[in-house]
């Protein structure tokens, strides 16, 4: 100690900056590479995070696209990363190199909340042998429960009527219907995984969703972005207990299920579910090392199902009524269809989809224009790759703007306007549009596709068959505008549910 007088200080101070400086540059070499995409000058240690609002980064991204293109680069501390913007690049980067951009950046703090080699769930799993098996299994297994075929169909709209029955309930109130629209969607998951629904009033259920609520808190939150920047941090002990309580008590309420779920199973029959397919599975796995089928594998399959199919959907819902009071001249169309076509007597179906163009058009304009993944989820170049010209290096963070596709002004008419007539041609019929993204493209696109679109569909006009949506009387017009976060949610509104 009696070393670090006034005289060494100096000099120590000035070598340690000296090192800093050095690793400082030696993470951002990449920049000088031939051919790497321009972007702003980063500063030492911070990189380009002042430039980027952390609260609205699609907006800071919107800005730099103007300066520098489709794809441009960042350094966020010592993190590179490339933005790919426009339907051009995000399609060249995810489908035609797919094979180079489909790895996920490490996240630090799941390896410290149960995540291993072996045990990664799958939206977060690293590209290889361990999520291509889970990818798999889940794909075919939803399948195999219904998905896109009438067994699910079945679960979907009979919760749906439940649905319809809570929203009687509110007897013609004003009300938010967020809460019963996560109940609801939860429960079509909670099928699938556990081959069963919950009362909207159980107090387990009401525990399990206020939960996932503080999960998604915890998993968006500062604090947590500053973990998995210093992930040091995470070895304070004490630390990850304190910052991720919700996320703990999640995974001990998934645990309890799939216990209950081990007493119930007869290995003799066939699966009943998600789980029981999965148990299945770990059973013929035995004394396979290299497996991903686990135990502790099981619990993070099942809490990524429920993480990615909940708010995702119930948060499109909540769009699609928001748009529904705030353009009463669509939502009579929509009910209009609906009349001609299902009438009052039975329950919508998946296919009398064909037959109602205009509230197919509208579907998918709400998810066009409510945006709800803007950023989509951050991807990772797993060897060196190529993508408009520009050299990406293997292991750079890649993030797909996909709300510039889905807002293109090149390719919508009126990119920020609710206007279902994108999805319609001259003669009202129903036309796909190449840019219409919401669940990204490529390996890693979105698995629950074909069960968001039979919920949206199914939820959307059962609803639309029951009720008229209206604002309620001397409350002002709620705003259009989303609440930018991991997760774009219309900003918090008030709607009157009147029996038709
Ligand atoms: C409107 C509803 C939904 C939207 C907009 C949506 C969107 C997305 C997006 C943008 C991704 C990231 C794709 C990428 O990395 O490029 C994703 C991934 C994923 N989604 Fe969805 N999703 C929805 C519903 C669901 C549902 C209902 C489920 C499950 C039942 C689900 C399960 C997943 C999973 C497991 C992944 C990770 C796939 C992988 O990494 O291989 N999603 N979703």
């Amino acid at each position: 100690m009696g070393l670090l007088t006034g005289e060494t200080l100096g000099p120590l101070a000035v070598a340690v900056a000296v090192f800093l400086l050095l690793v400082d540059l030696l993470h951002r070499r990449q920049r000088w590479a031939p051919r790497y995409p321009p972007g702003p000058m980063p500063l030492p240690g911070l990189g380009n995070l002042l430039q980027v609002d952390s609260l609205d980064r699609r907006c800071s991204f919107t800005q730099l696209r103007h300066r520098f293109g489709d794809v441009f680069s960042l350094q966020l501390a010592w993190t590179p990363v490339v933005v790919l913007n426009g339907l051009v690049a995000i399609r060249e980067a995810l489908v035609y190199r797919s094979e180079d951009t489909s790895d996920r950046p490490p996240v630090p703090m799941f390896q410290h909340l149960g995540c291993g080699p072996q045990a990664e769930g799958v939206i977060f799993a690293r590209y290889g042998r361990a999520w291509r098996e889970q990818r798999r299994f889940c794909v075919s297994t939803l399948r195999n429960f219904g998905m896109g075929k009438k067994s699910l169909e079945q679960w979907v709209t009979e919760e749906a009527s439940c649905l319809c029955a809570a929203f009687a309930d509110q007897a013609g109130r004003p009300f938010s219907p967020n809460a019963l629209l996560n109940k609801a969607v939860s429960n079509v998951i909670a099928s699938l995984t556990f081959g069963r629904r919950f009362e909207y009033n159980d107090p387990r259920y009401l525990k399990i969703l206020d939960v996932m609520e503080e999960v998604e808190k915890e998993h968006s939150g500062f604090l947590t972005q500053v973990l998995n920047a210093i992930p040091v941090l995470l070895h304070i002990p004490g630390v990850v207990a304190k910052v991720f309580p919700g996320h703990r008590a999640f995974m001990a309420l998934l645990d309890e299920l799939v216990a209950e779920h081990r007493m119930t199973r007869d290995p003799a029959q066939p699966p009943r579910d998600l789980t029981d397919a999965f148990l299945d599975e770990v059973e013929k796995a035995k004394g396979n090392p290299e497996s991903s089928f686990s135990d502790e594998n099981l619990r993070l399959v099942v809490s990524d199902l429920f993480t990615a199919g909940m708010v995702t959907t119930s948060t499109t819902l909540a769009w699609a009524l928001l748009l529904m009071i705030l353009h009463p001249d669509v939502q009579r169309r929509v009910q209009q269809e609906i009349d001609e076509v299902i009438g009052q007597a039975r329950r919508p179906e998946m296919g009398d989809q064909a037959h109602m163009p205009f509230t197919m058009a509208v579907v998918h304009e709400v998810q066009r224009f409510g945006d709800i993944i803007p950023l989509g989820a951050p991807h990772m170049t797993s060897r060196d790759t190529e993508v408009q010209g520009f050299l990406i290096p293997k292991g750079t963070t890649l993030i797909t703007n996909l709300s510039s596709v889905l807002k293109d002004e090149t390719v919508w008419k009126n990119p920020f306007c609710f206007y279902p007539e994108h999805f319609l041609d001259a003669q009202g019929h129903f036309v796909k549009q190449e840019a219409f993204m919401p669940f990204s493209a490529g390996r890693r696109s979105c698995l629950g596709e074909p069960l968001a679109r039979m919920e949206l569909f199914l939820f959307f006009t059962c609803l639309l068959q029951r009720f008229s949506f209206s604002v309620p009387a001397g409350q002002p017009r709620p705003s259009d505008h989303g609440v930018f976060g991991p997760i774009v949610n219309p900003s918090p509104y008030q709607l009157c549910a009147t029996p038709r």
